[in-house]
């Protein structure tokens, strides 16, 4: 009997084992994921232990309430993982680091089906894609994001409040993330949840550089002055900076780095007092580093500027990333994009600044000269043309007035074609991009450009020209 008794005994302690090793064996990393899940909730509680800097409070009373709160919580630094993605894979190339809040559901869904979809147009490298994410209020709950995260392993999730000035935490807490499971990524690249990526593009212009080299390449913005304006959203006062302007730093919509660079950088900024502007904070631990960003005019973190048409599919495949799109436009642009019977133009491709580019505008190059002399005659045609017309019906031959506004009409509809301008005598797009800004990336509208422009407008002012914009619309999907 007793023998018995231990045989049972055995047998399920041996069954017992055998199935804890095969469950074992299929934790998938999702699953790792969700373990890691645990160990953030049992971290939550330290969460409050950060308290207030008091004195801090009460001496910045004069700052508007964000600045305050800011200051006042600077020195927490330390903030528990809540829900963690799996670590990069041994052979991972490129991470794509992706800043994004807890409601942007829509947003991360549109990128995950769209230009981040795993093994999509990759060029043989492997490349991986992480949200960031803070707390947000109770939308969506966070049994939903938890849901998320254990689908598509690609969600970070910090225990810090969501907020424009607590990007900055994002910043470092990544850089710890990264230092931690994703050492071996050659390249990361950081962006926004409302940009365009066209990852073969960056994998191409990824190729054949050094990792263990600084790289850090973006939309870079120089002699940018602090804000001293109390109801801007980027406004800082003299006290959290004193000198006139920031150091150069790359626009915060998308840039990307080698590994030696985001090595450096997690050094730096684990010395570095936070400063509430996150890509301008990335900008002074890259001064201190001796590091300088380079300028990439395919980096479009200003979205594209006119008269570029902004949905032109064509531009996009020269491009390596675009910032500010909602994710129907996402969608839609990878449809356009991706599709294989697209005919493009042959366009230059922008290349990083120092290589002879080729695309700085000039007035002096022939483009230049073109772009600005052709609205100036199409315009001053047009001034004509409605003198003419005015003229005639003045005197009664409204036969020869109609003619005159009729060509003034074909002449107006010259004006602008989808991703570019067109004046009698030659477009500027086709030419050669004319209208490109490269090297200052404030958003300008080139000033030559503008005395063809008012002429137009001013040509066009005693008539009722039908439907205009109508027009351009046609016109647009058309060419779509
Ligand atoms: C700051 O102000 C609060 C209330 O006005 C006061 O209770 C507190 O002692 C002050 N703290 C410091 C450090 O001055
Ligand atoms: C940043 O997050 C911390 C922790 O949740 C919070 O105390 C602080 O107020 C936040 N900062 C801002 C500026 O909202």
């Amino acid at each position: 009997m007793l023998r018995r008794l231990g045989c049972v005994l055995f047998c399920s302690l041996v069954a017992l084992l055998l199935c804890c090793l095969l469950s074992l064996k299929e934790r998938t990393p999702a699953e790792r994921a969700k373990a890691h899940q645990h160990l953030g909730a049992l971290l939550r509680p330290q969460h409050n232990q950060c308290p207030p800097n008091l004195a801090i409070a009460n001496a910045s009373l004069s700052l508007p309430s964000r600045h305050r709160l800011f200051l006042t919580y600077r020195h927490c630094r330390n903030f528990p993982i809540l829900l963690e993605p799996s670590q990069c894979a041994r052979d991972t190339f490129l991470l794509l680091v992706i800043k994004s809040q807890p409601g942007h559901i829509e947003q991360r869904a549109a990128i995950r089906s769209t230009w981040g979809r795993a093994g999509s147009w990759v060029r043989g490298r492997q490349v991986k894609l992480v949200f960031l994410l803070g707390v947000a209020g109770p939308v969506p709950p966070a049994q939903l994001l938890a849901y998320e995260s254990w689908q598509f392993d690609d969600i970070l999730q910090w225990d810090f409040a969501e907020d424009f000035f607590n990007l900055t935490l994002k910043e470092l807490h990544v850089q710890r993330w990264m230092a931690a499971a994703c050492t071996q990524a050659h390249f990361i690249l950081k962006g926004d949840d409302d940009v365009f990526i066209h990852v073969p593009n960056v994998l191409e212009f990824l190729e054949g550089r050094n990792p263990a080299q600084d790289l850090l390449v973006g939309d870079v913005i120089r002699q940018a002055r602090p804000n001293r304006n109390t109801k801007v959203k980027y406004f800082i006062p003299f006290s959290m900076y004193r000198a006139r302007h920031y150091p150069p730093y790359a626009g915060g919509g998308g840039y990307v780095m080698s590994q030696a660079t985001v090595r450096r950088l997690h050094t730096a900024m684990e010395e570095a007092e936070l400063f509430p502007i996150d890509d301008v904070f990335v900008g002074m631990c890259l001064k201190k580093l001796g590091v300088s960003p380079i300028h990439h005019a395919g980096f479009k973190t200003f979205g594209i500027q006119q008269p570029l048409n902004p949905w032109d599919p064509c531009l996009y495949k020269g491009l390596l990333l675009v910032h500010r799109l909602s994710p129907f436009e996402m969608w839609n642009m990878w449809a356009l994009v991706t599709d294989e019977s697209l005919k493009c133009a042959a366009t230059p491709k922008p290349s990083p600044e120092g290589r002879g580019s080729g695309l700085k505008p000039s007035i002096f190059s022939k483009v230049g000269l073109l772009c600005l002399v052709s609205p100036l005659v199409t315009g001053f045609l047009g001034f004509l043309l409605q003198l003419l017309r005015l003229c005639f019906s003045q005197f009664g031959f409204s036969f020869l007035g109609e003619l005159a506004h009729l060509l003034h009409l074909r002449l107006h509809q010259l004006d602008v074609i989808p991703g570019g301008y067109r004046g009698l005598i030659g477009s500027c797009r086709e030419k050669g991009q004319c209208i490109e800004t490269t090297g200052s990336s404030a958003p300008t509208d080139e000033w030559w450009r503008l005395p063809g422009r008012l002429l137009m407008q001013f040509s066009a002012l005693p008539q009722e020209l039908p439907t205009r914009s109508g027009d351009n619309e046609n016109e647009q999907s058309s060419q779509l």
